[in-house]
């Protein structure tokens, strides 16, 4: 067993990818809410290496600026070293030596492989650590091997070598187990291996894949770790591999939270994204997008339709059909929709209900308080049980500032108002149906502006 545990991860992101056919780096395609490389690199910062790095190529400054952006956290930890020429994994390797000879020992995975779990690279990496090898190199049984690289073991079922799938006679094609991309090494042993790598294949490239064999020349052992799961080394080469990693992904999700005792009413039509956190004994209707850091309580009902994005729902709430939510919070008990819209830092108090089309946004809807039907309300501090009409506009934004409106508990807001910011209404006051309200209506009063009704009697029509 290595004393020394000091391991970086490299992971390898300079390809071209090609059969994405796109102006965009493959490897910065989004698969749910992110992008293939931000998921391998979030998942393995969960190892905690000592150093993550990225090895970039085409496009290296694109690739660059937007994990930079996406995993400031992230620190110095993370680095990258710029591949100058596309010449293949080993190549790539080969270039990022001075940064990996620092460690002890360094893990190497494909940036275009998203449906790794953590759970599963942290038992590879503990088995590296228990036996030591030169090299352990993740493999899968699969039914189709397709393109991948063949796992040659020796007589006594020991890692030979990997043969790529264009360079495999027809017995080596036969070989149903695949290189999944993703090796642990010992870091000298590593940069000895890669010195020696022959250019391969009609483009003379240099294949990580070769070292394995040098590592044995070289009196090392080279193990393997064999996947339960052989569909966590998915690689993404294409956008049809994207759509099907986005359903697998969606899938284990729906999974997970059903093991949970949430009802999935319909998985397949449900998009839940990762960090989503849901209850027991919510239930989730199909035709909903949920999003981002979204948690949501026990025993609520949410959809069917609409996206609820980066909100908490508390529990026993419900949010009815087709809603568009938005960092905002909807406490327990309360009803929002269908067709209602919260925009960011709305918090909808316990009990409160908003109907259809209404639009609350950076407002405090108050406990039990009512907002049924066609109202905007923004920028507003509201008290409880406060009953908003039908039509009833806050018109917060005068052109330069925006301004607030204060209404107190138990007023009742007549429908078709037009609240002019700054305002405030006290408690227990009622604005008349149809009032542009400008000034201040105190607590217990009636505000009343609008033109006073007038009755004509109708002229005679001469033909
Ligand atoms: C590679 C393996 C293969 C394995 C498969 C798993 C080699 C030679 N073969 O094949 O055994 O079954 O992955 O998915 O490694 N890259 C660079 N620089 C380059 C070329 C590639 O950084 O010059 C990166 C790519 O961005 C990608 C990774 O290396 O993330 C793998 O390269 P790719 O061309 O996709 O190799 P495969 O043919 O998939
Ligand atoms: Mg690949």
């Amino acid at each position: 067993m290595p004393k020394n545990k000091n391991f970086a991860a490299v992971v390898l992101a300079a390809g071209l990818g090609t059969r994405m056919k796109s102006d965009l780096p493959k490897v910065l395609h989004y698969l749910g809410d992110m992008s293939l490389a931000e998921r391998a690199i979030r998942k393995i910062a969960e190892l905690e290496p000592a150093k993550i790095i990225v090895i970039t190529g085409h496009k290296a400054e694109m690739v660059e600026a937007e994990l930079k952006k996406k995993l400031a956290h992230l620190g110095d930890k993370l680095v990258f070293v710029r591949q100058k020429r596309l010449l293949g994994s080993g190549r790539a390797v080969q270039e990022a030596m001075g940064e990996i000879r620092r460690h002890a020992h360094v893990m190497v995975l494909c940036g275009d492989a998203p449906l790794m779990r953590a759970s599963t690279t942290r038992k590879m990496r503990d088995l590296y650590f228990r036996n030591g090898p030169g090299c352990l190199v993740m493999t899968a049984d699969l039914d189709e091997p397709g393109s991948y690289g063949r796992i040659r073991r020796d007589h006594a079922g020991n890692v030979a070598a990997i043969v790529e799938a264009a360079d495999a006679d027809e017995w080596e094609r036969a070989i149903k187990e695949v290189n999944s991309g993703t090796y642990f090494f010992n870091a000298a042993a590593l940069g000895k291996a890669v010195r020696n790598l022959k250019k391969k294949g009609s483009k003379g490239e240099y294949y990580l894949t070769d070292a394995l064999e040098n590592i044995i020349a070289a009196g090392g052992r080279v193990e393997a770790f064999k996947l339960a799961d052989p569909t966590e080394m998915s690689g993404i080469n294409s956008r049809a591999d994207l759509a099907a990693a986005y359903a697998m992904l969606n899938r284990r999700k729906a999974a997970d939270l059903m093991a949970a005792g949430v009802t999935v009413v319909d998985p397949s039509n449900t998009y839940i994204e990762e960090g989503v956190q849901i209850g027991a004994d919510t239930v989730v209707y199909p035709g909903i997008f949920l999003k981002g850091a979204t948690v949501i309580g026990k025993g609520c009902k949410i959809g069917p339709c609409g996206v609820i994005e980066d909100c908490v729902i508390d529990d026993g709430a419900v949010v009815k059909y087709s809603c568009a939510l938005e960092k905002s919070r909807v406490r327990q008990g309360a009803i929002v929709g269908p067709f209602a819209r919260l925009r960011p830092l709305s918090d909808i108090g316990p009990a409160a209900e908003i109907g259809n089309f209404a639009e609350v946004k950076k407002s405090r809807i108050g406990r039990g308080s009512k907002m049924h039907h066609h109202s905007y309300v923004g920028d507003t501090e509201m008290g409880e049980k406060v009953n908003i009409g039908a039509g009833t506009i806050t018109c917060n934004y005068d052109g330069v500032n925006k301004n607030r409106t204060v209404i107190g508990a138990g007023a009742f807001i007549g429908s078709n108002t037009n609240l002019v910011a700054p305002v405030n209404i006290g408690p227990g006051a009622y604005t008349a149906a149809g009032s542009t309200i400008t000034e201040n209506v105190p607590g217990g009063t009636l505000g009343i502006a609008r033109a006073r009704q007038v009755v004509k009697r109708l002229k005679k029509r001469t033909k």
